[in-house]
């Protein structure tokens, strides 16, 4: 099978059917003998079982972290980007994003900016405000508002103000013991690959580890990340790396990290309607084949815990919360054999009431359907186009005038 050939997708980009786009290469690892797994240290930081819940914004705010976090305890559970200006600025959705829960083991935030200066500033204010632990750097992300604006999966093309966003948060968190990782793709395009020079500038400007989601900004979510990259990228530094893109089950973490050498793995799409992956990971991290397929009933309980949870993460707003439930509902349902009506009926809630009225119609016996069973789940569309400042690939480094434009355009909400 090709890669995507076979893949329906709906309009936003999600994969309906859950085909799996692994190339041969992929599938055949799986039978590669058991890797040695090791815990990995981030500065101060232990995470002995070396799976990172990788942001995603929209979706890993605490209520979700903590279900992923009590099925997997002692991985890292990484919150979605907040924008340095939003925090700069002291948003007040920007803020809530920086919310954990007490149980949180490691308080996990991550940083999104263009200007090295802003995200300097918006690093002082976690350190001066001990708001978090671990601070990530957003280099990953290939949506078209961010990127035509310089930031995200576009700015390690510019080594200049890559090397000094990256120099600027080091030195502000160093001091306070809180670890710095980057975040990056291959590159903006195969003509345009950033990702080995991006993981030195990274390694050599003081960073924790790495994390490389195997993708161009052009390849977006489209067909099968390219794992050898992160073989590559592992080579090519000593600092740990995290290996990112597709793992869809327990034994796509083994092989990645038995393909390419990788420390340990990040999970976004994956786990999406699933927390429950961060305990097979663990179990499978351990040589345990132990997976976890709960019945409707189960993840009917997940659903209303995490209405529950959202519901305190909104400070008792039961609309918002649910509005923000309804996409997890989306995916906790897919695949079971759930009419369209009733799919439609849970969209429609606006109250926990009405989400355990929903719930208690389903029929909690009914068994986890086996073909979404470690299937690819979320967005798998490439980019139609990249999006880049103008001129921006004509050199590595930027003008002061080109850093003018640039740091004005600095966007308050960047959000995926
Ligand atoms: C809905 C959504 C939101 C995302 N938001 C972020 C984000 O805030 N920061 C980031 O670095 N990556 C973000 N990503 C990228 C994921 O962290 C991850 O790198 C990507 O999905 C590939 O991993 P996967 O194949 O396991 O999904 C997002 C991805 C999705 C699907």
């Amino acid at each position: 099978m090709t890669a995507n050939s076979e893949t329906v997708i709906d309009e936003r980009g999600d994969s309906l059917t859950g085909e799996d786009p692994r190339s041969p290469r992929h599938t055949a690892a799986l039978d590669a003998p058991a890797p040695a797994i090791r815990p990995v240290r981030l500065g101060p930081i232990d995470v002995p079982t070396p799976v990172v819940l990788s942001p995603m914004a929209g979706v890993t705010n605490w209520p979700f972290r903590v279900l992923c976090e009590e099925y997997g305890p002692d991985g890292l559970y990484v919150a979605e980007m907040i924008t340095a200006r939003a925090l700069v600025a002291r948003n007040p959705k920007a803020l809530r994003l920086c919310r954990f829960a007490s149980t949180e083991r490691v308080r996990s935030l991550q940083l999104y900016g263009v200007n090295p200066a802003i995200v300097e500033q918006a690093a002082r204010i976690v350190v001066d405000e001990h708001m978090a632990d671990h601070v990530d750097l957003n280099f990953g992300c290939p949506v078209p508002k961010v990127t035509r604006r310089g930031g995200g999966s576009a700015l390690p093309w510019k080594t200049d103000i890559f090397t000094e966003l990256i120099r600027r948060v080091v030195k502000v968190c160093e001091p306070a013991n809180i670890p710095v990782t980057a975040k990056i793709r291959v590159g903006i395009d195969h003509d345009h690959e950033t990702f080995l020079e991006a993981g030195r500038i990274a390694q050599e400007e003081g960073c924790a580890a790495v994390t490389l989601h195997a993708r161009t900004t052009a390849e977006y979510y489209g067909g099968h990340s390219d794992w050898s990259r992160i073989g590559e990228l592992k080579e090519h530094l000593t600092i740990p790396v995290f290996g990112n893109g597709d793992i869809w089950g327990a034994d796509d973490a083994l092989a990645m990290i038995a393909e390419t050498g990788c420390d340990g793995v990040a999970i976004g799409r994956g786990c999406q309607g699933r927390p429950w992956l961060f305990a097979d990971i663990k179990h499978a991290f351990e040589g345990s084949d132990e997976r976890f397929n709960p019945t409707l009933g189960e993840v009917c309980r997940v659903i209303a815990r995490h209405a529950r949870l959202l519901v305190e993460f909104y400070d008792g707003d039961e609309r918002m919360a649910v509005h923000d439930l309804r996409k997890h509902i989306a995916w906790y349902l897919k695949g079971f054999p759930v009419g369209g009506s009733t799919r439609k009926a849970f969209m429609e809630c606006e109250s926990l009431e009405d989400v355990d009225r929903e719930i208690g119609r389903l029929d909690p016996t009914v068994e986890f359907p086996p073909r979404v069973v470690d299937k690819p789940r979320g967005r798998v569309r490439f980019a139609k186009k990249v999006h880049l400042p103008y001129g921006w690939l004509e050199s590595r480094t930027t003008s002061h005038e080109e850093r003018e434009t640039l740091f004005g355009d600095d966007p308050m909400d960047a959000s995926y």
